[in-house]
């Protein structure tokens, strides 16, 4: 397995009255991305925030923003994303008519281009696209929660994509029910960014933080 397994927190399982210091809270515990889960209550129930959001985030830490957009219209506000300090962005194939376009757009505006997959759509409608994209997104829960249980039949899904992308620069990310048990078989099966919220923000502060974020990476490595 590799050595460069990336770890991005979702701060969805943060605590939003302290935002601000709970991302530099998990930046000094050793994040390697922080991931932004941008929920429009409308293509999944939950809402959480946008652009005005990130942009302040942005002042507290340097790490990389990886931002997941959970919205029926990503193609409205991509700029404002970006603009905000996102350097990733990442729509669903499900949200977007025009994917091809979309995801062109996001390279135009300086980003990486990111496709995600609910955990029930095939993996063929990426097969078009693999030379506009820069990461891949496998959820494996359905979107809109964080604190839900990892769906195993995603484990095929991940090691089929992990094939399809053959030997592109396609970042394989995976979000959703990653904790000490899953890590390693979503690593084994191909993954090489792990998006978790509860398992990470669980921790006490900081050194708890440290200390999830470690033992991650540690069965990701095994
Ligand atoms: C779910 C979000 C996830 C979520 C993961 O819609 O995209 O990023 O925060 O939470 P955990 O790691 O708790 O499953
Ligand atoms: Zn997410």
């Amino acid at each position: 397995m590799s050595d460069n397994i990336i770890i991005a927190p979702s701060i969805l399982a943060s605590d939003f009255a302290r935002l601000g210091d709970e991302v530099a809270a998990v930046d000094r515990a050793g994040a390697d991305w922080i991931h932004l889960d941008v929920m429009d209550g409308h293509f999944v129930p939950n809402l959480t925030f946008g652009p005005p959001v990130i942009k302040a985030l942005r002042h507290v830490t340097g790490k990389t923003f990886d931002a997941h957009l959970m919205v029926s219209n990503p193609d409205a506000l991509l700029e404002s994303y970006a603009d905000a300090g996102a350097e990733i962005i990442t729509v669903h194939a499900e949200a977007c008519p025009h994917l091809d376009r979309t995801l062109s757009r996001i390279r135009e505006l300086g980003c990486r281009a990111g496709v995600s997959l609910n955990p029930h759509t095939p993996v063929d409608v990426l097969r078009h696209i693999l030379d506009r994209l820069d990461l891949i997104l496998v959820m494996t829960v359905n979107p809109g929660f964080g604190g839900q249980s990892f769906i195993t039949p995603m484990l095929d899904k991940i090691a089929t994509i992990r094939e399809m992308v053959a030997g592109r620069n396609i970042t394989i990310e995976v979000d959703g029910g990653i904790n000490l048990e899953t890590a390693g078989q979503v690593v084994a099966a191909g993954a090489t960014a792990l998006v978790a919220g509860s398992a990470i923000f669980s921790g006490d502060g900081e050194a708890g933080y440290r200390a999830n974020i470690d033992a991650i990476r540690a069965v990701a490595k095994d």
